[in-house]
C-alpha cells in the first residue's frame, strides 16, 4: 500500500520540547503516513531539503533540547519585523513554497512554532496548503492556549537561578537582579519571579518607576532587609522610557531585546547605600532538555495534532486550555499576543505577598 505523505516543520527560535513533539507525531502517524522532516523551518520546504523520519531515529532525540531539524527565526520567511509588526512575505517565496508542497505530493503539514510561525502559516493558507499548527514558545505569548511548550522549562531554569542569586545577595547584602527573556510578554518573569521569591518583579505589561523601586528598597532597609531579589523581563521598561535593546546589527532577529537588568543595576549603584549586581540568563532558559511539565505537554500536543491530521481538520492550531486539548482556527491565533493582564491571578498573588511590580 502506498503511504500518504506529510511534512513536519519547526520554525522560529528553538526551545525545549521540539524534539518531543516531532517524535510523538512520527510515532503516532508512521504506520499510515510517510513523514518528511524539513530542515531549518520553511526554508527546507523552499529548498526541498528534508529527511524521511521514522521513530527508531526520532526516539533517540525525543527528550533532547533544541531541534535535530535545525531552525531559523529570520531569512526568507521573516513574518514579523521591528517591534513585532507583521511583514507580508514576498509572493514569489510563498508561491514557490506552495508549489514544492504540491510537487512533493504532501497531504498536509504539521508546523511547530510561535506567533511569527503562525503568521507564516496564515499567509501560506491562501495557496491551498493543509496545515495544522502546534504552539511553541518559551515566551508563552500565543493566544488561544494556556501554555506553549518551552515555557515551563524556562520558568524552572529562571527559578533555580533566583534561588542561587538569593544566597549571594544574602551573603553580600546586595540587590541581585536577574534579567530574563520573554519578548513583549512578562510570563517568564512573573512565574519564575513568584516561584523564586523575587521581591520585585518587572514585566513589560506594567511600566516601572525609579521612585517605586527605591521607596520599596528603602522600606526594606528600614526593616533590616539588606538584600533584595529583582527579576526583570527583557521587555520591561521605565514609565515614559524606551525598551532596552541589544545592537546586533544585521544579525538581529525580530526582537533583540536586553539590557534592562544592567540599566537598573547602574541606577541603583549610583545611590551610595545600595550595591547591585545584574545577571542576564539570556538563551540559557531556551537550551537543554525539556522539564517534566513540558514533556507532559509536548506529547499530548503531538498526539492531538496527529489526530487532527487523520481527521483532516486543517487550518487549526492545537490548544491546551483549562486542562483540555482542543484546536482553534489559525486566524484566531495570529495578529495578537497573549499578554499578562494587570488583574492576572499571579500578579494579584504577588501583590498580596508584598511583591513590588515597580508601579
Ligand atoms: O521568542 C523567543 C525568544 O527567546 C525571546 O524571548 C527573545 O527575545 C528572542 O527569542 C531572542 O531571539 P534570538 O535567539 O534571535 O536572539
Amino acid at each position: 500500500m502506498k503511504l500518504k505523505k506529510i511534512g513536519i516543520i519547526n520554525s522560529g527560535g528553538d526551545c525545549p520540547g521540539l524534539n518531543t513533539v516531532i517524535d510523538t507525531i512520527v510515532t503516532s502517524l508512521e504506520a499510515d503516513y510517510k513523514v518528511l522532516g524539513f530542515y531549518k523551518g520553511f526554508e527546507g520546504l523552499l529548498a526541498k531539503e528534508y529527511l524521511e523520519l521514522n521513530s527508531d531515529f526520532t526516539n533517540f532525540f525525543r527528550f533532547q533540547g533544541g531541534t535535530f531539524l535545525k531552525t531559523v527565526n529570520k531569512g526568507n520567511f521573516a513574518s514579523k519585523v521591528g517591534s513585532g509588526q507583521i511583514r507580508q512575505i514576498p509572493e514569489e517565496i510563498l508561491s514557490k513554497t506552495a508549489k514544492n508542497y504540491h510537487d512533493l505530493g504532501l497531504e498536509g503539514l504539521i508546523v511547530l512554532g510561535g506567533d511569527g510561525t503562525m503568521e507564516i502559516v496564515y499567509q501560506l493558507q491562501r495557496y491551498n496548503l493543509n496545515i495544522i499548527g502546534v504552539p511553541k514558545s518559551m515566551d508563552n505569548d500565543l493566544p488561544g492556549t494556556d501554555f506553549t511548550f518551552g515555557f515551563h522549562t524556562a520558568v524552572e531554569i529562571a527559578t533555580e537561578a533566583l534561588d542561587r542569586l538569593e544566597t549571594v545577595g544574602q551573603s553580600h547584602d546586595r540587590i541581585m537582579i536577574l534579567e530574563v527573556m520573554g519578548r513583549w510578554a512578562g510570563w517568564v518573569s512573573l512565574f519564575s519571579g513568584l516561584a523564586g521569591g523575587a521581591n520585585i518583579i518587572l514585566i513589560p505589561e506594567i511600566d516601572f518607576s525609579w521612585n517605586s523601586i527605591t521607596n520599596f528598597l528603602e522600606k526594606r532597609l528600614s526593616l533590616g532587609k539588606k538584600n533584595t531579589l529583582i527579576i526583570a523581563a527583557e521587555g520591561s521598561k521605565l514609565s515614559g522610557g524606551e525598551i532596552s535593546s541589544k545592537s546586533l546589527g544585521s544579525k538581529a532577529s525580530e526582537s533583540s531585546l536586553g539590557g534592562v537588568g544592567d540599566q537598573i543595576s547602574q541606577y541603583l549603584n549610583g545611590i551610595t547605600h545600595f550595591e547591585a549586581r545584574s545577571t542576564n540568563l539570556g538563551h540559557i532558559i531556551r537550551g537543554g532538555s525539556p522539564g517534566s511539565f513540558d514533556r507532559l505537554l509536548s506529547m499530548p500536543l503531538g498526539v492531538h495534532a496527529s489526530k487532527l491530521m487523520r481527521a483532516r481538520k486543517f487550518g487549526n492550531m492545537v490548544t491546551y486550555e483549562q486542562g483540555k486539548f482542543s484546536q482553534l482556527p489559525i486566524e484566531e491565533c495570529v495578529g495578537k499576543l497573549k499578554l499578562v493582564e494587570k488583574t492576572n491571578f499571579h500578579v494579584e498573588t504577588g501583590r498580596a505577598l508584598g511583591v513590588c511590580f515597580g508601579d
